[in-house]
C-alpha cells in the first residue's frame, strides 16, 4: 500500500506510515521518515548519529575566513565537486586514490544513491550488510535485486565475515554492500578482515561497495578504509562530512572508486542534484586540510568518550531499565529494552510524553532496542540521559499494569 507518509499520530497509523511504501515497491525509508517527522519538535534530541554540529562562527578557528567566504560567487561551481575538494578528499584515503576518483554528492544519501543506481540492476544477486542504515536495502528492493543478507547478531554484532566469504564464494554476487563502521551496532571490521573481504572479492569480481561515513571514529584500533585495502577497481567508498566531522548542514559526501565508475555516476547526478552547494565546496575544501581531519576526528572522539562515562554512571544506577551494547565506534549506542519488545511504542511514546526522541529498533529491523545518540555536548547528554531514563521507567511502570 502506498501511504501519505506526513500525518503521524496515533501508533497504529504511524507504524503504517513506518513500514509502508512511497511509491510501488519502494519501502518507506523509516528512520528518516521517523526523524523527519519528529526532530524539529522534540525537545530532547538524542537520536542523531553525528556529534554535535559546528556552528560557521568555529569553523574560523580552523582556517575559515569568513572574508573569503563572503566573496564566494554564488554559480552552479563545479558540478563534480572542485578540484581542491577532490584533493583533499581523496588525501584522507592515504594516497590510495586521487582527485579523479572521487565524486562530491550532496551528502552521503545521494553518495548512496547514485552508486545502487550506477551499480546494480534488477535481478542482480547482491549481499548486504544488516543491521544498517536501511537506505541501501530499500533502493535495493525497488530495483528488483536479489538480496542475500549478512547479519550482525547479538551478542557482539560483529560483521559474519565467514559468512560473507562463503556465499562470495557459492554465488559470485554483484556487489557486497557493508555498512562499517556499522550504524547502529557500533561495531567495526579489522583491517585483516577487510584484507580478507578483499582477497575473496578480487577471486570472485565482487565490488565492495563500503559506506564508511563513520570512518575516523573508531575508539580503538583506527580502521583503514576499504579503499586503503582493495583496489579501486574492486572497491567503493561512500563517505562524508556529516557525522564525525559535525557538519550535517553543509550536506557534502561523496563516492570515491574506480575512474569508470566516476565517471558513470557523474552522468548520473545530472538527474539527481546536478552540483554540490559551492558554498559547501568552500567550507569542505578548508575544514578538510589534513591538520582539521585529524582534529575534527578527535573532536568527535572525545565527545563521544565523554558520553560514555557519564552513560558508565547512569546505567550503573539503572538496574535492569536498560542493557547496553557498548559501542566501538560511531556516536550513537543500541540500548536493549528487556521488558518489551515493542520499541516503536516506546520511542512514540517517550516523544509524546517526554519530548524525548530515540530510534525505534524497528527501522533497523530489531525490534526490542531504541538507537541513542552519544553526540551532544557533554553537559547537555547528561540532563537528555536523566529525561530518557526517567522517562523509560514511567513507560515501564505504565505497561507493566
Ligand atoms: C550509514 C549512513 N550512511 C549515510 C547517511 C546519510 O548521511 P548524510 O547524507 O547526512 O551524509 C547516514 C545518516 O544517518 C548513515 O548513518
Amino acid at each position: 500500500m502506498v501511504c501519505d507518509v506526513s500525518e503521524p499520530s496515533l501508533p497504529e497509523a504511524l507504524r503504517q506510515i513506518l513500514f509502508g511504501e512511497v511509491l510501488s515497491g519502494l519501502p518507506v525509508f523509516c528512520l528518516e521518515r521517523w526523524q523527519s517527522l519528529h526532530e524539529t519538535s522534540a525537545r530532547v534530541l538524542l537520536s542523531d548519529s553525528g556529534v554535535h554540529p559546528l556552528s560557521i562562527a568555529e569553523l574560523s578557528d580552523y582556517g575559515l575566513s569568513l572574508d573569503q567566504l563572503s566573496r564566494v560567487e554564488l554559480g552552479y561551481g563545479w558540478t563534480k565537486g572542485s578540484p581542491k575538494l577532490r584533493e583533499r578528499i581523496s588525501e584522507i584515503y592515504g594516497g590510495s586514490v586521487g582527485p579523479e576518483n572521487v565524486l562530491v554528492t550532496n551528502g552521503s544519501a545521494e553518495a548512496n544513491l547514485l552508486t545502487v543506481l550506477g551499480l546494480v540492476r534488477s535481478s542482480d544477486l547482491v549481499l548486504v550488510d544488516v543491521p544498517n542504515y536501511m537506505q541501501i536495502p530499500g533502493l535495493l528492493k525497488w530495483l528488483g535485486a536479489r538480496v542475500i543478507f549478512l547479519r550482525r547478531n547479538p551478542p557482539d554484532w560483529s560483521f559474519p565475515i565467514d559468512d560473507a566469504i562463503s556465499l562470495m564464494r557459492q554465488h559470485k554476487p554483484k556487489a557486497m554492500f557493508v555498512n562499517d563502521p556499522n550504524n547502529p551496532t557500533g561495531t567495526y571490521m579489522t583491517g585483516r578482515e577487510l584484507e580478507e573481504l578483499s582477497y575473496e572479492a578480487e577471486k570472485t569480481g565482487t565490488t565492495l561497495v563500503f559506506d564508511e561515513v563513520y570512518w575516523g571514529s573508531e575508539l580503538q584500533e583506527p580502521r583503514p578504509s576499504v579503499l586503503e585495502i582493495a583496489s579501486s577497481g574492486q572497491a567503493v567508498s561512500v563517505s562524508g562530512l556529516s557525522k564525525v566531522y559535525g557538519l550535517p548542514g553543509l550536506r557534502v559526501g561523496w563516492v570515491a572508486g574506480s575512474e569508470k565508475l566516476i565517471s558513470r555516476l557523474w552522468s548520473l547526478k545530472d538527474y539527481t542534484t546536478i552540483a554540490p552547494s559551492i558554498l559547501s565546496d568552500h567550507i569542505a575544501s578548508v575544514m578538510l586540510e589534513r591538520d582539521n581531519v585529524k582534529r575534527l576526528r578527535e573532536r568527535a572522539k572525545s565527545i563521544v568518550r565523554g558520553n560514555l562515562e557519564i552513560l558508565e554512571g547512569a546505567y550503573s544506577e539503572a538496574g535492569d531499565l536498560f542493557e547496553v551494547v557498548w559501542p566501538s565506534a560511531g556516536a550513537y549506542f543500541l540500548a536493549r529494552i528487556p521488558w518489551s519488545d515493542d520499541t516503536l511504542m516506546i520511542a512514540h511514546e517517550l516523544f509524546r510524553e517526554y519530548g524525548v526522541l530515540v530510534n525505534p529498533g524497528e527501522c533497523f529491523e530489531i525490534p526490542g532496542y531504541l538507537r541513542v545518540g552519544l553526540g551532544q555536548q557533554p553537559t547537555q547528554f547528561r540532563d537528555s540521559l536523566r529525561t530518557l531514563v526517567n522517562g523509560l521507567e514511567g513507560i515501564r511502570e505504565k505497561t507493566s499494569w
